[in-house]
C-alpha cells in the first residue's frame, strides 16, 4: 500500500521530532530543519528538506523544491518550525522582530500557499499550523511571538473556509494547535521562578511533554478526525 506523504517542519528536535517519531510507521515523511546538521538521527522511509526560513530566498527555494519533488503525493503538512526571542518590545531589535514574523508566520503562509494548490486539485489534504497558548492569552516579553501565533489561528480558520468556498465536494482540513508549556529547548532556559509560576497555573500539575502534542497530532492526521476542521485546539493541561 502507498503511504501518505507528510511534511513536518522543525522536525530536528522538540515537538517536531516527537511528531516525526509518532508518525513514522504510518506515513512517508518529509522532515525539515534549518540545516542538515540539525538532524542527529535517522527515520526510515523519510526525506530531508532543509531551509532557514528567516532567509526569504531559502523559503522560496524550499517551497519550489517541495512542489517539484513531493507535490504529486503530498497529503499533509505540519507547520511546526518556530522560534522566539523573549524580550521587552522596547529593547527588541528589528532584526529579531522580522525573524519571528518570517519564521513563525510568513513561512507557514507561503508553505500553505504552495500546498493548497495541490490539495485543491486532489480535493484532499490536511494542514496543522503550530500556534501557542500565548496566541490567546498574550504574554509579557513575548508580544511579537504571541502576535505571530495569534495570526496563525485566524489564518488557519480563514483557509479552512476558503477551501470549502473553492471546492464544494472536498476533504481539505486546516487546523491550528495551541500547546501550553511543553518541555523542549524552547522552554529550557526560562528562569526557575517563571517555571514555578506556570506550574501553579496548570491544573494537570505538570509541564507538557512533546509526546503529548505528537499523540494528538497523530489523531488529527487520521481519518478518525475527519470532522475536525477550521478550529484551534488547546493542549495545555488546563493552562489558560
Ligand atoms: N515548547 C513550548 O512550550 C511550545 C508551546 C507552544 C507552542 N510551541 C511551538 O511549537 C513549535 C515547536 O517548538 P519546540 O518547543 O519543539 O521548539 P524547539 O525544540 O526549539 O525546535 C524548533 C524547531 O524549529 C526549527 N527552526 C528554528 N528556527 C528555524 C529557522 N530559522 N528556519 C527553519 N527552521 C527553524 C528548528 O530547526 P533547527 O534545529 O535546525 O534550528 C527546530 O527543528 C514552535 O512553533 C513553537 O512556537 C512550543
Amino acid at each position: 500500500m502507498i503511504k501518505r506523504k507528510i511534511l513536518i517542519t522543525g522536525a530536528s528536535k522538540g515537538i517536531g521530532l516527537a511528531i516525526a517519531k509518532k508518525l513514522s510507521s504510518k506515513y512517508e515523511l518529509i522532515l525539515h530543519a534549518s540545516k542538515p546538521e540539525s538532524f542527529t538521527f535517522e527515520i526510515p522511509d523519510s526525506h530531508i528538506l532543509c531551509a532557514d526560513f528567516s532567509d526569504p530566498n531559502q523559503l522560496t527555494a524550499f517551497c519550489k523544491q517541495l512542489k517539484k519533488e513531493h507535490g504529486d503525493h503530498l497529503y499533509g503538512v505540519i507547520n511546526n518550525a518556530g522560534l522566539t526571542f523573549d524580550n521587552s518590545l522596547i529593547f527588541q531589535s528589528e532584526k529579531d522582530i522580522d525573524k519571528m514574523i518570517q519564521v513563525n508566520l510568513k513561512a507557514p503562509i507561503m508553505i500553505c500557499k504552495t500546498v493548497m494548490k495541490i490539495f485543491n486539485l486532489n480535493k484532499t489534504g490536511i494542514i496543522i499550523n503550530m500556534s501557542s497558548v500565548v496566541g490567546e492569552t498574550g504574554n509579557a516579553f513575548q508580544s511579537v511571538y504571541a502576535a505571530t501565533k495569534a495570526g496563525l489561528v485566524s489564518f488557519s480558520k480563514s483557509l479552512a473556509q476558503e477551501a470549502a468556498a473553492l471546492n464544494h465536494d472536498h476533504n481539505i482540513r486546516v487546523i491550528s494547535l495551541s500547546p501550553g508549556f511543553i518541555e523542549t529547548d524552547m522552554t529550557l532556559n526560562l528562569p526557575e521562578t517563571e517555571k514555578e509560576k506556570y506550574l501553579k497555573m496548570i491544573p494537570s500539575r505538570r509541564f507538557g511533554q512533546a509526546t503529548d502534542i505528537a499523540n494528538y497530532v497523530s489523531f488529527l492526521m487520521s481519518d478518525e478526525a475527519a470532522y475536525v476542521n477550521g478550529t484551534n485546539i488547546h493542549i495545555n493541561g488546563g493552562l489558560l
